[in-house]
C-alpha cells in the first residue's frame, strides 16, 4: 500500500482497493478506540479547516467531531463569509490557507473546484462533496455494509433513483470492493457515464449495471440504496418528482430484494417522496448507524492523510 499521507481525496477513485480495505480497517479500529477511551491524538496541535459552499448537518458536525477526538482543531467555515464568497479564487484560498492549517476539507459544487483546490494546497485536501462525488459518505457506508454483513467482496449493491454524486461515488466503491452494482434509474436521470465507464474499468463491465426497471435493479440485491430526487444546487420541478416516482423505496419495492436485505440512504432524507417512514424506520434500516460511521470514517482518513 502506498503510504496515504499528504495524499488528497477527491474520489473514491484516488484510493486502490488495498488503500480502501486500510481506510476501512482504520474506521473500525477508531469506532473501537473511541468505545474504549483509548483514541491516539494524532491530530494534536493540528487545525483541520472545514469549508461549506452548500449546506450540511452530519458532514459538518461528523468532521468537527472527528477533529476534536483526534486532539485537533477545526475550523468549520461558510464560504459566503470568506472573501471566497467575494470573488478571490480558489487558488488564491488555498495557498493562503495551507500557511495556517494542515488539511481542508470542501463541500461545492463543479468537481473541478475541489481539484483546483487541491493543486493550490500543500495540505492534503478532502472532498466534503460535490456535483460529481461524495466519497466521505460511500466510506461510511461501506464500513456500515462491512459491519452487517461481515464481508464487502461478492456482495450485490442496487442503487434506485436520481444518478446523483451519492450514486457515482458508490458505483466507484463497490467497483473497488469487488460488490456487484446497479443503478436503476430513469432515462436521463443515470450516473455519471464517465464515472460509470471508470468503474467499469476497475471491476470489469459485468460488475457495473444501469438499468430503467427498479426491480430489475434491486433483485438479488443484498443492498438496496437510494437518496433525494433533487440535489443541492438543482431545480426542484414536478417533471422530476412524476420521472422519479416509480423509483421510490418503499416496503414493496424492498421486498423485490434479498430476503436479508439491508436498507440505505445517505440523510438527508424527503420522507415519503424517495423513501417511506416504512423503510427508513424499519428493521432493515441501516441509516443512522450510516450517519455515526461518517465520523469513524472521517476520523480514520484524517488519521492516515494528516495525522501523526
Ligand atoms: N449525508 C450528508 O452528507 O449529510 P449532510 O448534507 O447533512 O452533511
Ligand atoms: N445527493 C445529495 C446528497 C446530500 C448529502 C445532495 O447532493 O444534495
Amino acid at each position: 500500500m502506498r503510504d496515504l499521507f499528504g495524499r488528497d481525496f477527491l474520489s473514491m477513485a484516488d484510493l486502490n482497493a488495498d488503500e480502501l480495505s486500510a481506510v476501512l480497517d482504520a474506521a473500525d479500529g477508531f469506532k473501537r478506540s473511541l468505545k474504549e477511551g483509548k483514541v491516539k491524538r494524532s491530530l494534536e496541535g493540528k487545525i483541520v479547516a472545514l469549508i461549506f459552499q452548500k449546506p450540511s448537518t452530519r458532514t459538518r458536525v461528523s468532521f468537527e467531531a472527528a477533529v476534536y477526538h483526534l486532539g485537533g482543531k477545526p475550523l468549520a467555515l461558510n464560504a459566503s463569509e470568506l472573501q471566497l464568497g467575494r470573488g478571490e479564487t480558489i487558488a488564491d484560498t488555498g495557498r493562503v490557507l495551507s500557511r495556517y492549517v494542515h488539511a481542508i476539507t470542501l463541500r461545492t459544487f463543479g468537481h473541478h473546484e475541489v481539484e483546483e483546490l487541491a493543486r493550490s494546497a500543500s495540505v492534503p485536501v478532502i472532498n466534503a462533496l460535490t456535483d460529481l462525488e461524495h466519497p466521505c459518505q460511500v466510506l461510511a457506508d461501506l464500513m456500515t455494509i462491512r459491519e452487517r454483513k461481515g464481508q464487502l467482496a461478492g456482495l450485490r449493491l442496487a442503487y434506485v433513483g436520481d444518478g446523483n454524486n451519492v450514486a457515482n461515488s458508490l458505483a466507484l466503491g463497490c467497483a473497488l470492493a469487488g460488490m456487484s452494482f446497479t443503478a436503476g434509474c430513469p432515462a436521463g436521470y443515470e450516473p455519471d457515464a464517465r464515472t460509470i465507464a471508470l468503474a467499469r474499468s476497475l471491476a470489469g463491465p459485468e460488475m457495473v449495471r444501469v438499468v430503467h426497471d427498479p426491480r430489475e435493479a434491486v433483485a438479488g440485491a443484498h443492498v438496496v440504496y437510494t437518496d433525494v430526487w433533487t440535489s443541492m444546487g438543482q431545480k426542484e420541478d414536478q417533471k422530476r418528482k412524476r420521472d422519479l416516482e416509480p423509483y421510490r423505496l418503499d416496503g414493496e419495492l424492498l421486498s423485490a430484494a434479498d430476503p436479508e436485505a439491508m436498507a440505505m440512504h445517505c440523510l438527508p432524507a424527503h420522507r415519503g417522496e424517495e423513501i417511506t417512514d416504512e423503510v427508513l424506520d424499519g428493521p432493515r434500516s441501516a441509516v443512522w448507524d450510516q450517519a455515526e460511521n461518517r465520523m469513524h470514517a472521517q476520523a480514520a482518513l484524517l488519521d492516515l492523510l494528516a495525522g501523526d
